[in-house]
Parts: structure tokens; C-alpha cells; sequence
């Protein structure tokens, strides 16, 4: 459930209708609702009382500050891959020991910054970044918290691109290889072995898979613990699907109901990394339409925003729900239209074949935009990204300016 929702005629974030943004901040213009995304927080939050649980959420999923800030006030730990992220959640006001750092490409200077920082764990995704971790550790004369991300050779039945957990992604070690590395880590100075990781991918609409990796897992700690080698936590990863159109999702309660008694009369701590259930249904794209073209066959709406802003259409082929901000009545020609944007290349588009009664001059929003929408953004064609905004309540916090002409090219440099 999410705080977009149209009232007298026109869509609202929260309290605010998404027209008076649009026309204050420009377009186009991302959208957040704080009241979205702390009730997406809680919702696992609460699905998860009686056990013990870190909900880590995936910073790359919208790594804005005050996005990262709305979370660390709720107590949030967070899932980094890069020290940039590490860097925007202590900015945040995150704590670094609720850090879980992933990532198969860790280099040594991201590890001193993670050590120097105390985070809670290093997610290892390889032989050879475990001997590095270790030697990293020990010039510092410390040792470091690590789980073993691995890899449960389980189908997520998602994207081909999104997906993670099979024997032939790039990421994780081998689950069947995981027993002998832990017992080369048990005897690493620098290391100090804390738990399991697994993430199988994203956008997953059934339960089954993470079940299933999750059991495995399990059989993984058993056999680890035969060897005296006892691990405090398992992280099974982000990965819950949103609703973009139709799906049906999974929602947290049904998952933790699904989870909790596999961790019955167990020691060990679940941790989980949700990106996109918590931030994709609290963000929006509201772009406007710069006027319309084409002939009786193929229509198209030109829009202000492109795959620089929104990237997931052209890259995944994804379905983004496209509404008019303020619906116009039945005097509008309904037509079928391609909403591209500006960008010069074809796959440049938001949403192909949609029925929609607009004009020129109106705004639209793209739903569900909150996650992997801005963070996914990029200058192509010397575009500016976007501004965002946060929503809460009756108030719009500008939490990003749109990004200027100087800011674009503040780092580059003429030739003498
Ligand atoms: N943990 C790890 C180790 C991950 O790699 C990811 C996402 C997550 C957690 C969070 O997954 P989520 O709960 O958000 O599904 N750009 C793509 C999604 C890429 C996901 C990458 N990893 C998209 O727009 O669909």
C-alpha cells in the first residue's frame, strides 16, 4: 500500500496534489512519500517480531540521504555494495554497525573504509576476497566480520538479468565449495567468521525459491556447525517483487510466516535486504507531455523525461504503470500512444501501446518509480538529472536539486 492516490480529480502525494509539485520543482521530477516508505519499513519490521531480525535495506534500490535517513530513524541497518554507499549512510545517520557490505568487486581501499567504520559484516563473494579481506584486516591489525555469500543454485524465476542465484551468475561462491572455504577462513587471523548470506535475485513474486535457498543454507550451517564452526546470522538476501501492474506479490507477513518456523529453536539471527519492496511504491515520475506526434498508425506522446531518468522500460523491458496526473474528462481524445522521451535512440521509451487521453502541457506519472529509478539515472545526451522530492504529510522537501549545466560538467577539464 502506498500514499499516491488521486483525490478532487488529481493524484496526491500524501496531502499534496502532484500538479503543485510539478509546476514548484519542475519536471522531470521524482517523488517521494515518507509515509510510504516507513510504513513499508514496518511492515517487515512487524512481520518479523518474535525473532531475532536486522533489516538491511538495499541502498541501491534509491539511495538518496533522505531516503537513507527516513530508514536510519526507524532504526534501519543497510546493505551496501560500494564505499560511496557506505559513505551516504553514515551521512544519513546510519549506524555502521547495521552495515552489511555485498558486492563481488570489494577493493582494498572500500575495505579499510568499511573496517575503519565498524561494520557489522562483510558479505564475501569469493576465494580470492576472502585472502584479500584478510590481508586488508590484518595491516590494520583488526579482523573482520564476514558471512560467505553463497550461491544456492536455485531458479528466482525472475528476469534473466535481475536473477542471481544460479550456478551460472557471477555471484557468490558455489554453495557445494562454501564448507571448505569457511574452514579456510576459520583459520585467516584477519577474519572472523559471523554467518551466511545468500540474495537468489529480484522482483520475486513466490516464495519457493528463497525457501528453498534458505533450506539449503541451513543444511550449510548444520554442516559448518558439525566442524565447530558456529555462525551467529543468515541473511537471505532482498529480492521481494512489488506490484507494477497485476502481480501478485508476496507480501512480508506471508514471507516471515513462511520463514519463522524454519528458524525455530535456532541461534541464529535473519537478516534481510529489501531494496524495492520498501522504496518502489513510495516514489513517482512525474514527467509532462511536450507534445504529441505521429499519424492514424503509430501515435506517440514525447515526454520531458527519458531512459536517462528511467532506465528500467529500455534496459529490462519492464511494464511501468503510466497515469495522468490530472485525468481529463470525456471530451478527450482517447488514442494509443509510445510515451518516449527525448533521448536520441529507439529504445527510448517509458511505456509502448498505452491508452491515455492527453494533451500537450500534461502531466504524467510513472507508479512504482521509487526504486532503482533515480539511482539508475545518467547525464546521457548531457541531460541534467532530475530533482526529488520528499513528501510528508503536507509538507514537499526538495532533497535533491536538478542537477545544472555547471554541475554536469563541474569535473572536466578544456585542454591547455
Ligand atoms: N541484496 C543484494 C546482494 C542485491 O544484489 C540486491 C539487488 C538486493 C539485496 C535488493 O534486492 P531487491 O529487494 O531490491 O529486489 N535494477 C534492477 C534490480 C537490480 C537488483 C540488484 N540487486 C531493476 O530495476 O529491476
Amino acid at each position: 500500500m502506498d500514499y499516491f492516490e488521486y483525490r478532487d480529480g488529481q493524484l496526491h502525494a500524501e496531502q499534496l496534489p502532484l500538479q503543485a509539485l510539478a509546476e514548484r520543482f519542475g519536471t522531470p521530477l521524482y517523488v517521494y512519500s515518507r509515509a510510504t516508505l516507513e510504513r513499508h519499513y514496518r511492515a517487515f519490521d512487524e512481520a518479523l517480531a518474535g525473532i531475532d531480525h536486522a533489516i538491511c535495506y538495499a541502498v541501491k534500490a534509491n539511495s538518496n540521504l533522505a531516503v537513507l535517513q527516513t530508514l536510519a530513524r526507524l532504526g534501519a541497518g543497510f546493505d551496501i555494495v560500494s564505499g560511496g554507499e557506505l559513505q551516504r549512510v553514515l551521512r544519513a545517520g546510519g549506524q555502521a554497525h547495521k552495515v552489511v557490505f555485498s558486492g563481488i568487486g570489494k577493493t582494498p581501499e572500500e575495505m579499510r573504509l568499511a573496517l575503519q567504520a565498524g561494520i557489522h559484516c562483510f558479505n564475501v563473494e569469493s576465494a580470492y576476497e576472502l585472502e584479500l579481506l584478510n590481508e586488508v584486516a590484518g595491516a590494520m591489525s583488526l579482523r573482520a566480520p564476514i558471512a560467505l555469500r553463497v550461491n544456492p543454485d536455485v531458479d528466482a524465476k525472475t528476469h534473466p538479468y535481475i536473477s542471481t542465484g544460479l550456478k551460472n551468475n557471477k555471484f557468490g561462491v558455489d554453495i557445494a565449495t562454501a564448507e571448505e572455504l569457511y574452514a579456510r577462513a576459520a583459520t585467516l587471523p584477519g577474519l572472523k567468521i559471523v554467518g551466511v548470506a545468500s540474495h537468489i535475485g529480484s522482483q520475486l513474486l513466490d516464495v519457493t525459491p528463497l525457501l528453498d535457498a534458505l533450506d539449503r543454507m541451513l543444511a550449510l550451517v548444520d554442516r559448518l556447525a558439525q566442524r565447530g564452526i558456529v555462525l551467529q546470522h543468515i541473511d537471505v538476501g532482498g529480492g521481494i517483487g512489488v506490484r507494477y501492474r497485476d502481480e501478485q506479490t508476496l507480501a512480508p507477513s506471508e514471507w516471515a510466516a513462511a520463514i519463522k518456523p524454519r528458524l525455530a529453536g535456532r541461534k541464529l539471527q535473519l537478516h534481510t535486504e529489501p531494496g524495492r519492496a520498501i522504496a518502489g511504491n513510495a516514489g513517482v515520475l512525474v514527467t509532462r507531455v511536450l507534445g504529441l506526434k505521429g499519424s492514424e498508425f503509430k501515435r506517440f506522446a514525447v515526454v520531458d523525461a527519458a531512459m536517462n531518468d528511467l532506465i528500467r522500460p529500455t534496459l529490462y523491458q519492464a511494464w511501468m504503470n503510466i497515469v495522468p496526473v490530472v485525468p481529463r474528462g470525456e471530451d478527450c481524445d482517447t488514442q494509443v500512444y509510445d510515451v518516449v522521451g527525448p533521448v536520441c535512440e529507439s529504445g527510448d521509451w517509458l511505456g509502448k501501446d498505452r491508452t491515455l487521453a492527453i494533451e500537450a502541457g500534461d502531466l504524467l506519472a510513472v507508479r512504482t518509480a521509487g526504486a532503482y529509478g533515480f539511482t539508475m539515472a545518467s547525464n546521457y545526451n548531457t541531460r541534467g538529472r532530475a530533482a526529488e522530492v520528499m513528501v510528508d504529510g503536507d509538507q514537499a522537501h526538495l532533497v535533491r536539486a536538478r542537477e545544472s549545466f555547471e554541475d554536469m560538467v563541474r569535473n572536466e577539464h578544456l585542454l591547455p
